[in-house]
């Protein structure tokens, strides 16, 4: 639990941007979390799981606290009950799940990050949302230092959105996650080119495991892999707009593709399809740019500054507000 000093977070963000850390400190247990966070009040403090959906545009004059609370324990109390440390893998819990007989989060395969930030933003991936695995949310509230459970109706889990995001963001630190999974597969196929990549692959009765194998090799052939270029998945969330603004919209662009929305009388708009007719696809200045296969991603090449990532993205919302009408909004989280 030692406590570093001006450590560089470049290695602990999949965007691999220069910013410096005033503090920094990993903990594993609650006590840790409790000493670092009363010896360090006089400061702010960030928590950071693996870093995987944050931009830093700044050096942090705080405390970045990481996340490494370990452990998968399965519930007595009922089949398909498992409580997980927040500082797991998402991948590695993933394929623990699928080898324990324990399924519903194939379609999730291959999110990156921890555990513990799958609550955070609602990850969600080929028709398939963390919200409906998840029962409770064990957080640590940082001022009482006192554990509190939400349960799932208390998170208020919406598109790439929860209370941790929202009204509740900064003031709890989430430290295990409980979820209820299936013992008998429910598979979900319908979303994208799951069945089309199914059938390449010749199965034709798929179990999870081939499902999670189908899903891990769409997102390979569809998103940068942080190791080799920098990024943050999709930089925005995908607009919600009222069902009138869109059938607008496709009478001057027919092929605008739209999706069911959370909201009623709305649709859900894949900004990555807007991004790529205003133009900005594979778009690059110096180090910073938007990716050639998938225009919602943003990446950085090598050594752009956070502050040239937000630029570029500001850029792209006010061109996309020009020439649509529509505002989309970063599902980064900007530090
Ligand atoms: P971090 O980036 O470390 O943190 C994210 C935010 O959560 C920060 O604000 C942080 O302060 C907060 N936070 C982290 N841990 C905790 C905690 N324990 N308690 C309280 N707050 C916390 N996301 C999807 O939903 N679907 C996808 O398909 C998807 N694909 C991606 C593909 C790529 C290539 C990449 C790089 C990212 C992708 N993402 C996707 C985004 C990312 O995987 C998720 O947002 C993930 O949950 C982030 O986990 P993390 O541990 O890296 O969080
Ligand atoms: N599209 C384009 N050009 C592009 C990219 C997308 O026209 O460059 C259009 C196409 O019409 C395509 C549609 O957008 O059919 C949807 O694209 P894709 O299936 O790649 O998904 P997305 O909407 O871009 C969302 C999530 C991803 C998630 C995938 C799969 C958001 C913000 N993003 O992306 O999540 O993996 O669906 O379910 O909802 C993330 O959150 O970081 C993330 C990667």
């Amino acid at each position: 639990m030692e406590v570093l000093e001006n450590v560089s977070l470049k290695p602990f963000s999949t965007f691999g941007i220069e910013a410096k850390a005033r503090y920094w400190a990993t903990f594993s247990n609650e006590a840790e979390l409790k000493t670092l966070l009363t010896t360090y009040k006089h400061v702010p403090f960030m928590v950071l799981g693996e870093g995987s959906n944050v931009l830093f545009t700044q050096d942090f004059e705080g405390l970045v606290l990481v996340n490494q609370v370990k452990g998968i324990s399965v519930g007595k109390e009922g089949v398909g009950k498992v409580r997980v440390g927040a500082g797991e893998n998402w991948h590695q819990f993933v394929s623990w799940t699928l080898e324990n007989g324990l399924y519903g989060l194939e379609n999730l395969s291959l999110i990156y990050g921890s555990v513990g930030a799958s609550p955070m933003q609602n990850i969600g991936a080929y028709g398939v949302e963390v919200k409906q695995f998840i029962t409770n949310v064990l957080a640590y509230h940082t001022e009482t230092h006192e554990i509190h459970s939400f349960t799932n109706r208390d998170c208020a889990f919406g598109y790439r959105s929860s209370i941790f995001k929202t009204t509740h963001k900064g003031k709890y630190i989430i430290l295990w996650v409980d979820f209820q999974l299936q013992t008998v597969p429910d598979l979900q196929l319908a979303y994208g080119d799951i069945q089309k990549t199914l059938a390449e692959m010749q199965i034709t009765l798929p179990t999870p495991r081939e499902v999670s194998q189908a899903v891990i090799k769409i997102r390979q052939s569809k998103l940068p892999n942080p190791a080799e270029i920098g990024n943050a998945g999709s930089f925005f969330k995908n607009p919600e707009i009222p069902l009138a603004q869109f059938e607008a919209l496709k009478k001057q662009y027919p092929t605008l593709p739209a999706y069911p929305a959370s909201e009623a009388e709305c649709v859900k708009i894949p900004a990555g399809w807007l991004i790529e007719q205003a133009g900005w696809k594979g778009y690059r200045r110096g180090e910073a740019g938007v990716h050639e296969r998938q225009a919602l991603v943003l990446v950085n090449y090598g050594n752009a500054t956070g502050a040239e990532i937000l630029d570029l993205a500001q850029k792209i919302q006010n061109d996309l507000f020009e020439k649509f009408g529509i505002q989309i909004i970063p599902e980064v989280n900007v530090v």
